[in-house]
């Protein structure tokens, strides 16, 4: 008889604690891909001191959960980590000595031109990198193209195109992101300072994760990650110290699995085509200190 298989009570949810202490939780060799969004290190109040530790400490930090979460990942498995250019040479030194790096993702946050810094460029892109553990890494580049556009498929349009390939599947959408950052007034935007986009969130679990994989998140904040797997069949674990984001993304996940249920209720040609703003309330603003934060801190 075969033996039953192990409870996964650690699966889909986001422990609200810290993530050194909590990835005890998750056996080793079980995730398909960690994509997470440290604290950059630049003074932000999560509600916490994360984000505001000594250089020295915070490399020593970032060197400890790496290692500590690295276990987790399947042999075939790829790890996403969002940084900040002030950082990123030291953290993608740290991973390359552990696991082979494909690409260095520019996220370009589309900040519109504003005044800004007078002795230096003004900086407004996000650092991402993209690992993997060895050559026959999961990923799934047509789940992720960009379609042509009309006006494009039709420029092609001469006999030599005509069945070709590429122009029907859509382009790579390369390594250079353009995607608005989420403004206070997003209709994505829930309470936290450095929510990501879905849509960049979404592209990186569904290339680098398969369905009905595994994803894990060690700093979840208002738990962008966690939607996004589930937005796109994929199962998720995740951490976060600040019990306000934990609620948050209660929340956002309660909403969003609400929204489905009412998408699946709908017959389907009367389908809402775009995910739409969760319901979600905001928490009353949290009475901490802000520290000061430079300029080129994520929002
Ligand atoms: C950059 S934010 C993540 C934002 C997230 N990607 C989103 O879209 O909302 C980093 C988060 O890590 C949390 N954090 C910091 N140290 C942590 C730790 N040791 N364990 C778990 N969470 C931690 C912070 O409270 C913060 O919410």
């Amino acid at each position: 008889m075969t033996p039953p298989a192990p409870a996964q009570d650690w699966i889909n949810r986001v422990w609200c604690e810290d993530a050194l202490a909590g990835l005890a939780r998750i056996p080793d060799g079980a995730v398909d891909l960690i994509l997470t969004d440290p604290p950059y290190n630049l003074g932000k109040d999560y509600g916490n001191a994360s984000d505001q530790q000594t250089v020295a400490d915070y490399l020593r930090w970032t060197e400890q959960w790496i290692d500590a979460a690295l276990p987790k990942l399947k042999a075939n498995g790829s790890l996403y980590i969002f940084t900040t250019w002030r950082f990123s040479p030291e953290i993608f030194v740290m991973l390359k000595q552990r696991m082979a790096m494909m690409n260095e993702i520019i996220w370009d946050r589309r900040v519109p031109s504003m005044g800004g810094s007078v002795r230096s460029f003004s900086s407004v892109h996000d650092t991402i990198g993209f690992f993997v553990k060895r050559k026959d890494y999961y990923f799934d580049l047509d789940a992720v193209r960009i379609a042509y556009d009309a006006a494009t498929k039709k420029a092609r349009s001469r006999s030599i195109f005509v069945g070709a390939k590429w122009l029907e599947v859509g382009y790579n959408p390369k390594d250079l992101w353009s995607v608005s950052r989420l403004h206070k007034e997003h209709p994505e935007r829930a309470d936290h300072p450095t929510q990501k986009p879905l849509e960049i969130i979404e592209r990186m679990v569904k290339a680098s994760c398969p369905p009905g994989g595994v994803v894990l998140d060690l700093f979840m904040g208002s738990g962008t990650t966690a939607l996004a797997a589930k937005r796109c069949g994929r199962d998720f674990v995740g951490f976060e110290l600040n019990s306000d984001y934990c609620a948050i993304i209660e929340q956002r996940l309660a909403a969003q699995e609400q929204e489905q249920e009412q998408d699946a209720a709908v017959p389907a040609p009367a389908k809402k085509k775009t995910a739409s703003k969760p319901a979600v309330k905001k928490p009353a603003a949290r009475k901490t200190r802000r520290a000061a934060v430079p300029e080129d801190a994520a929002v």
